[in-house]
């Protein structure tokens, strides 16, 4: 796969001098689905912005399509379909014209064809003759995509798609994502819900304080999630671990007071019950039990809580 937009060491100071975005380097390969998640306050709106050019960057350099977002602003835009946080429509424009209109403002020729595909694909092609105020919040936001798509872009932007939706609206917006990155499109979106990242990304960046902690692909990612460990307290120390539990790949720790099983929660069976009949066996005995959550989803879990907060 070849990157489509190319960050490089972007960092942005807002006047009054906050810095938004500490230096974050990524490449966004061409067709995928990304996911920039963290909470508010994170820097995911001021990423996007600086990428589509709404922003200037304070130093690093941002590439779209091999146009510098700065220096070459009109053939990286060109390319860019951006869905702002905010619904910012006209009320009293009808569907089609409200599009239509995007589409004029990129200098586009018209192409009635093109628009229709875009309204039948985003299942506004009924509603093409209403006015933006009749439409209920799930076909605004689709109006929303519509006009961001008006000009051909080859990437989309999503800035919070599903901030503040209903559950099923959510649902709903993430089939429409899945089409659009079936048509071709490469989509980064924003989101503070860790489970819109994983029903939707193929790669997840987790942004925390202007800076990007990790960018992974999502399935080796919800593995590593989805490891949990349990410390089995032993009431004497173990020299060694037995023969009998070297299946398990058992850890000793705590000067052999305490034994670490990592196991994998998406799997059918954790192996549990097996352990702890097997460990009985060797005539080790348990004092205690504890199950610890893998350090990723500890990050997770402490992002969600600052947004809570
Ligand atoms: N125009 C601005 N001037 C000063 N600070 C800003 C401006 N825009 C955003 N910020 C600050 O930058 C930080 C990141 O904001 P933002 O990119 O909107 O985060 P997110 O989209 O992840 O919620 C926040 O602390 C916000 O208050
Ligand atoms: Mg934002």
């Amino acid at each position: 796969m070849t990157s489509i937009v190319q960050i490089k060491d972007l960092k942005k100071v807002y006047e009054g001098g906050f810095e938004a975005l500490k230096g974050v380097t990524l490449d966004i390969e061409e067709g995928e689905i990304l996911a920039l998640l963290g909470p508010n306050g994170a820097g995911k709106t001021t990423l996007i912005s600086t990428v589509c050019g709404i922003t200037n960057p304070s130093s690093g350099s941002v590439s779209v399509g091999g146009h510098d977002v700065v220096t070459g602003f009109r053939g990286a835009r060109r390319l860019i379909g951006l869905v702002p946080q905010e619904i910012n429509l006209e009320p009293f424009l009808k569907v089609w014209d409200s599009v239509a209109f995007s589409r004029g403002l990129f200098g586009k020729g018209r192409d009635d064809a093109y628009l229709e595909k875009i309204l039948k694909q985003l299942s506004l092609w009924d509603k093409r003759n209403a006015r933006v105020m009749e439409l209920s919040g799930g076909m605004k936001r689709r109006v929303l995509i519509a006009k961001a798509l008006s000009h051909e872009p080859r990437i989309l932007f999503l800035d919070e798609p599903t901030a503040g939706v209903d559950v099923e609206l959510r649902k709903e917006m993430w089939d429409v994502v899945a089409e659009l990155k079936a048509s071709g499109v490469t989509i980064i979106l924003t989101t503070h819900y860790i489970e819109e990242a994983e029903a939707i990304a193929d790669r997840i960046g987790v942004i925390t304080k202007g800076e990007l902690l990790l960018v992974e692909d999502k399935t080796s990612l919800i593995k590593r999630l989805g490891q949990k460990q349990l410390k089995i307290e032993l009431s004497d120390p173990c020299d060694a671990i037995p023969e009998a539990l070297s299946a398990y790949a058992l850890d000793r720790v705590d000067d052999g007071h305490a034994l670490i099983y990592t196991y994998d929660t998406q799997a059918e069976r954790t192996g549990i019950t097996q352990l702890l009949s097997d460990l009985a066996k060797t005539g080790l005995h348990m004092s205690d039990l504890q199950t610890m959550q893998s350090s990723l989803e500890d990050i997770f879990v402490g992002l969600v809580k600052e947004d809570a907060a």
